[in-house]
Order: C-alpha cells, then sequence, then structure tokens
C-alpha cells in the first residue's frame, strides 16, 4: 500500500521542553541565545503537540492519510543522552503510536532530527565519535518499546544539513562554525546510521531506512569549470550521504579535504542493507565555478520560477529528475524510496499556491514512477505550521494553520484539496 503522510518533528511541534524529565537538547540551547532566532522565537511551546496530540491524529484521520511521519525527542527517552532512561518520556510515543495504530495510520519513526540531547554535545557532539555509539544504544531503547507497533523505522533526518547548518555555518543547532573541519561530522552520523541499524534490527525492527536531503545540481553554464563545480557540490550534498549507504564507499572528497575520521571496518558498519531510501526534495541547487578559495563551489542561484515565502523555487520536474538520477546511479543498489518530506513556505489559509505546488509534486513523482522508480510514499512538510529553525514561527509549511496565541489548528484549503485527492486514489 502507498503510504501518504505528513511529516513533523519533535522540536519543531512538541514544546513541553521541561516536562515529564526531558533534559535539554542543543535546540533548547541554541533557540535562548540572543539573535539566533528570528524574532527571538524558542520552541518552548511550539504546537503544544505533546498535550494536544490527540487533536492532530484526528486531523490526520479526517484527511485520509494512512502514514504519519514524526521524530522522538532523544532527550526525553534518555535526558542525559545516555545512561538514565526517563519511563515518562517513552510512554508519550507509546501512547502516540498506539493512537495513530487506532486509526490506521502507520506510524513512521524518524529517531534523530537534529536535537541531541546537551549532555552529549558538551562531550564534543557529532565530532566526538563516541556519540555515534550512544546513538544506537538510544535506537535499542526505542525499538524496544515499540518496534512491535512502528512500521518504519528511520535513523537520520538529513545528515548533510545538519552537518552544514549546525556544524559548519552555525545557522542551526549546536551554532558551530567549524566550516570544512566539521566534515567527520558526517562520518559520525553515517557510522551512527549503521550502528543504529543494526541495534534497530536486534530489537525487532522490520523496516528501516534513512532519510537524506537531495537536490538535482545543475551546471550554471557547460563550461568545464562549472561543470566541476556542479560536481563537487553533488559530491558533497547527496553522493557522500548515500554512496557510503547503498554502495558502501566514499565518493572521492578530495576537493574538501581529507575524510580522516574513518576507521578500518567503518564502510561495511555504515553499509547496512536497508528497506528503503527516505528522500527530501525542496528544490534543485544551480552551481557555479569558485570566484573564492573557500570552497570549490558557488551557489548561482536559480531564477524564473515561482519562489516560496522562503524564497525557495519551486521546481516539481526536479523531483522526477532527482528520482531519475538516483536510479541510473544506483541501480539495483536502490531500494525502495519514500518522499519523506516535500512543502512549501506561503501564508494564509486559502493556499492555492501550496495546492499547486503539491499537484505539480504530485504528478512529478508519478512521472518519476512511470519511467520505472520504485516510489512508496510521500510525506507532506508538514501536518501543522511549526517551529522553522532558524525561522521561527515566520515559515508556515501547515496544510493546517496554527494561531500560536490560542493554538487554535483551521485546516487551510491545501488540507482539504488532500484529502479530496486521497479519496479519489
Ligand atoms: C527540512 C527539515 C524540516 C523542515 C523543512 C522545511 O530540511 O528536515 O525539519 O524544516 O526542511
Amino acid at each position: 500500500m502507498f503510504l501518504w503522510g505528513t511529516a513533523t518533528a519533535a522540536y519543531q511541534i512538541e514544546g513541553a521542553v521541561a516536562e515529564d524529565g526531558r533534559g535539554p537538547s542543543i535546540w533548547d540551547t541554541f533557540a535562548h541565545q540572543p539573535g539566533k532566532i528570528r524574532d527571538g522565537h524558542t520552541g518552548d511551546t511550539a504546537c503544544d503537540h505533546y498535550h494536544r496530540w490527540p487533536e492532530d491524529v484526528e486531523l490526520m484521520a479526517a484527511a485520509g492519510l494512512n502514514a504519519y511521519r514524526f521524530s522522538v525527542a532523544w532527550s526525553r527517552v534518555l535526558p542525559a543522552g545516555r545512561g538514565q532512561v526517563n519511563a515518562k518520556g517513552l510512554d508519550f510515543y507509546d501512547r502516540l503510536v498506539d493512537a495513530l495504530r487506532a486509526r490506521d495510520i502507520a506510524p513512521v519513526l524518524t529517531l534523530y532530527h537534529w536535537d541531541l540531547p546537551q549532555a552529549l554535545e558538551d562531550e564534543g557532539g557529532w565530532m566526538n565519535r563516541d556519540i555515534s555509539g550512544y546513538f544506537a544504544d538510544y535506537a535499542g531503547i526505542v525499538a524496544e518499546r515499540l518496534s512491535d507497533r512502528v512500521e518504519w523505522w528511520i535513523t537520520l533526518n538529513e545528515p548533510f544539513v545538519h552537518l552544514v547548518y549546525g556544524y559548519a555555518l552555525g545557522t542551526h543547532a549546536p551554532g558551530r562554525t567549524l566550516f570544512l573541519d566539521a566534515l567527520p561530522v558526517a562520518h559520525h552520523q553515517l557510522l551512527g546510521h549503521g550502528l543504529a541499524v543494526q541495534s534497530l534490527r536486534a530489537a525487532g525492527a522490520e523496516q528501516v531506512m534513512i532519510t537524506n536531503n537531495c537536490t538535482p545540481v545543475w551546471p550554471a553554464t557547460d563550461s568545464p569549470a562549472d561543470l566541476a563545480a556542479a560536481d563537487a557540490y553533488d559530491t558533497l550534498h547527496n553522493r557522500l550521504f548515500t554512496d557510503p549507504i547503498l554502495i558502501g564507499k566514499y565518493p572521492d572528497m578530495s576537493a574538501f579535504g581529507t575524510l580522516d575520521a574513518v576507521q578500518d571496518g567503518d564502510l561495511a558498519t555504515i553499509a547496512q542493507p536497508l528497506d528503503g531510501l527516505g528522500i527530501n526534495y525542496y528544490n534543485p541547487t544551480r552551481i557555479a565555478a569558485p570566484t573564492t578559495d573557500l570552497l570549490p563551489f558557488d551557489d548561482a542561484g536559480i531564477t524564473g520560477y515561482p519562489t516560496t515565502a522562503f524564497g525557495w523555487p519551486v521546481v516539481p520536474d526536479g523531483l522526477r529528475e532527482l528520482l531519475v538520477t538516483l536510479k541510473s546511479r544506483y541501480g539495483p543498489a536502490l531500494p525502495p524510496v519514500h518522499i519523506t518530506e516535500n512543502g512549501c513556505s506561503h501564508d494564509g489559509l486559502d493556499d492555492r499556491f501550496r495546492i499547486d505546488y503539491l499537484d505539480g509534486h504530485l504528478a512529478a513523482l508519478a512521472q518519476a514512477q512511470a519511467e520505472g522508480v520504485d516510489v512508496r510514499g510521500y510525506f507532506a512538510w508538514s501536518l501543522l505550521d511549526n517551529f522553522e529553525w532558524a525561522e521561527g514561527y515566520h515559515q508556515r509549511f501547515g496544510l493546517v494553520h496554527v494561531d500560536f496565541a490560542t493554538q487554535a489548528r483551521t485546516p487551510k484549503a491545501s488540507y482539504h484539496w488532500l484529502r479530496q485527492h486521497l479519496s479519489q486514489h
């Protein structure tokens, strides 16, 4: 059965950051630092989903959705990241999973959507190789409790974005500005993924994937310099996170330095067999030859397409292009694909813009299927307007509007459109 869902992430919707024994995460710390988040917003309350989840599950059920991708906050389960387990944290997700299943909504659980327990950041965060093992321990603890009822397990969300924004540029938590010295974060996340797959399987998890942020890379021109720059960008954004997982080796990273964090045996650990590959698609990236010596590429920007409230170009066919490229790149090593996020920020309840966005991307998905790509699910980002990281509550990605003063939920036109669409499919 094709999975139709929405996707969310713990810190973006839950709130209740100091309740029932939850420990602090890097996002609590970061959001409370002045100047990090637009207008000083924080996720302290967010959508108050921690208390309002029954209403949110009803909204999904009423839309006719049959799956829901959510993330578990590591620091609810292990307040210090390792050691003492907080039973109340596990209980929350246990109740949520039961409620979803009672409504025939398949739980798709992401273990890590960027909210590292602060105590582990204090030990070096993902720059520290030991974090990979702690992540696997945490994965096992969650799976011991929920593997009998969770349909799909996702280890990491977008390790590329976490590397670049969190550790290289510092615009996301933990706010580190290591630039290319952050590369070990990529390897330690991938190693954590591989180790977590092993502990998930040992705890009875049946279907496991990872979610990568992927982008089609367009060279600005076909000059050799632009082509080389596009190739370097494709390596960093796409292949660095997909090659080791699917074919057990790193791409040539020499344009960026050396991956000296890699130890013997790591690649075999990383390349665990998977049941699926999660892809988050938002837009293509156009790349030109570098004009500085900081990086081997420049972002040349894309013009000539509509843009979302965030300024992101809307290119539905980029989804087809991405999927077809993945299939030709990996061939039989590509497992069935799920689009684990796709969506746009746009204001207002009458969101014709979002309807057109969804309609266009679903058509592109169908086209990719017609071209032979095995796609098994689509998750719209997002169910609710929520805390959009450095942008705070300014970017509204929800199918359902949230009034953050009252927490009132109001389905938008796009929600009704999707319900109608699903009733015909
Ligand atoms: C993705 C993130 C998700 C959300 C969307 C808009 O990169 O995974 O949490 O912020 O972008």
